[in-house]
């Protein structure tokens, strides 16, 4: 199974570079990917005049499943209720079955309108482990903004907020995978049967620790999960390969107290 990861496009902003977006887009659209995920910060800050051109952009993705994220730069303002008129709903559950993997992911909206921090918010906990319930072979989450420090990226600001509970729900969930962006810094973190990847940013000039645009692939069979960054348009290499380790049983001592509780009720944008 053959993921793309981009984020960061900031459509709009001055150090965009929309021949970036589009060699990366022609780029992934001949491996066929059998998902695409957009990490969020589609649009540089949220204005309604930048919503449609970046719409069009991404609507050049030729991939049956493409699930895309507001980033905080979409949110400002009303920001988020342009990305509901352009993309739909701020948080998804996508099911399907690729190369014989039944896959769930589970997308989920991170930000808070005009602050740069990000939050799942423990309103969602509940509805993230549904859509993870269910016997599949892979499971993603996707979020924006990072849940790990990110190296690189000068003095740490603006990670998730409730970022341990959430890592702790993903890793009792049995989470293989978690597709982030924000930071502008491709990076992997494997971290207790997690493998949390970050994308750098796709289309713009607005790179300072990792100084160039780029997105990920991101290769899944059953036994490993192989990383490789792209620059659009140039070199590729390896962010790593890195083993399977769901199912295992998850000891006693693993127990917090955030796993006994009951999941809360359902979003109702499923
Ligand atoms: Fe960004
Ligand atoms: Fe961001």
């Amino acid at each position: 199974m053959l993921i793309a990861q981009l984020s960061d496009l900031h459509v709009g902003g001055g150090r965009y570079r929309e021949e970036l977006l589009r060699t990366a887009i022609s780029e992934i659209n001949a491996l066929q990917p059998d998902l695409v995920v957009v990490a969020g910060d589609l649009t540089d800050d949220g204005y309604p005049d930048q919503y449609p051109v970046v719409k069009e952009e991404v609507a050049a993705i030729e991939c049956p499943h493409v699930v895309v994220v507001p980033g905080n730069h979409d949110a400002r303002n009303v920001g988020y209720l342009r990305f509901e008129d352009t993309f739909g709903a701020r948080d998804s559950r996508v099911r399907c079955d690729v190369d014989k993997l039944q896959v769930a992911v589970v997308a989920v909206d991170s930000s808070k309108p005009d602050l740069d921090t990000g939050e799942i918010g423990r309103e969602h906990y509940g509805w993230i482990q549904e859509g993870f319930a269910e016997a599949v072979d892979l499971r993603v989450f996707v979020c924006h903004h990072h849940l790990m420090p990110i190296p690189g990226t000068g003095r740490e600001r603006n990670q998730v907020l409730d970022a341990g509970d959430v890592l702790s729900l993903l890793r009792h969930a049995q989470v293989d995978l978690v597709l982030s962006g924000h930071r502008h810094v491709p990076y992997v973190w494997p971290v207790a049967g997690l493998l949390l990847v970050h994308s750098g940013t796709v289309s713009t000039l607005r790179t300072r620790g990792f100084d160039e645009p780029a997105y990920n692939l991101i290769e899944v069979d059953r036994e490993r999960i192989s990383v490789e960054l792209h620059v659009p348009g140039g070199r590729v290499q390896t962010l790593g390969e890195y083993p399977r380790i769901w199912p295992v049983e998850l000891s006693a001592r693993d127990a917090d107290p955030l796993v006994h509780l009951q999941p809360s009720p359902s979003l109702a944008n499923d």
